[in-house]
């Protein structure tokens, strides 16, 4: 093996640049040529494709987005559009792939491994909702950005006396919400993957409210319901002074902790010892503090679990 490309695919995280930075450098200190592929999938049949130098990746380690573009391309899923990829990577000499992305973007990778041009995927998603990895790229640099606002909005909220309902993302899944609450101490955390009552919420509120705790901010995943529709079904069990704040795309951005570019390091260079080892069709991971594989049809069959432990701990330590 001589060439292999890299594509960002999916939803940017930040740390992304981080283990384009680890793929490219780990595998030009093995010799081999690197290829970026802009625009994931769509670049790849469009042949929007560059060789990249070691300097490529200068000073890109500290910044969030991707510098490879990202694109979500469902048409990639079509045998027609495969073809026409790997047309693209036979014109460039590229043999092997690392696709870094949500557990979407690993469809693809499979797809290539299948024809025979060895893939494999890194957990790049602010959401850490991939199946067989503890943390994904992205997460902990995310959940940073969500407590720096909570701590904002208690600022606000205890000058007024208010309660907040901040929604941020996640997609299906809620650890965003849940470490983001236990680490902003939100008076309530809610989350797809835990019931909840709406009357309870507004009950634990007049009881915080009646012993002297005037203010608070509830997190809200936004799998579960939209906070404006939150708001208004808390409202109709009392008049708690309610504002909601919707954090959206901003959690996405920023540049990545050096947690993010450490676990982005270690698993783009991992990537790359596979791929010199022969492998493919495998996602990595890391669990208990190790790096990890495992076949990426395992991951399609697999659900990632919320940490529910923390949901308790979250509500336990409120008032
Ligand atoms: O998967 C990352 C994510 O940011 C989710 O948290 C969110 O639901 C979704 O992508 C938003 O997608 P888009 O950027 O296409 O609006």
């Amino acid at each position: 093996m001589k060439r292999i490309g890299i594509m960002t695919s999916g939803g940017d995280a930040p740390g992304m640049n981080a283990a384009i930075r680890a793929v490219a450098r780990k595998a030009m200190h093995e010799g081999l040529e690197v290829f970026g592929i802009n625009y994931g999938f769509a670049g790849l049949v469009a042949g929007d494709i560059f060789q990249m130098t070691a300097q490529s990746v200068n000073d890109t380690i500290k910044r969030g987005g991707t510098m490879l573009y990202s694109a979500r391309y469902p048409e990639f899923a079509q045998e027609e559009g495969q073809l026409k990829g790997i047309e693209q990577l036979n014109k460039f000499g590229i043999e092997a792939l690392v696709v870094i992305g949500g557990d979407g973007s690993y469809h693809g990778a499979l797809r290539l491994t299948e024809h025979g041009y060895n893939a494999i995927g890194l957990p790049g998603t602010i959401d850490n909702d991939i199946p067989y990895t503890d943390f994904t790229i992205g997460f902990d640099t995310s959940v940073n950005t969500v407590v720096e606002a909570i701590d904002r909005l208690q600022d606000t909220a205890a000058s007024h006396e208010r309660t907040f309902v901040v929604e941020v993302m996640g997609r299906g899944a809620g650890d965003i919400a849940l470490w983001a609450g236990v680490a902003g101490a939100a008076s309530d955390v809610i989350i797809p993957e835990h019931d909840f009552d709406v009357k309870k919420v507004a009950e634990k509120l007049r009881a915080s409210r009646e012993a002297g705790q005037k203010h608070a901010v509830i997190v809200l995943a936004e799998g579960v319901m939209h906070a404006d529709e939150f708001a208004k079904e808390l409202s109709a069990y009392g008049d708690f002074q309610l504002r909601s704040t919707v954090l959206g795309h901003v959690v996405r951005g920023g540049s990545p902790t050096a947690r993010d570019r450490v676990l982005a390091s270690e698993m783009g260079a991992y990537a790359v010892e596979l791929l010199l080892e022969g492998k493919g069709g495998l996602a990595i991971g890391i669990q208990n503090n190790k790096l990890v594989n495992h076949n990426m049809l395992d991951l399609f069959d697999a659900k990632h679990e919320a940490q529910l432990d923390l949901y308790d701990l979250a509500h336990d330590l409120s008032i």
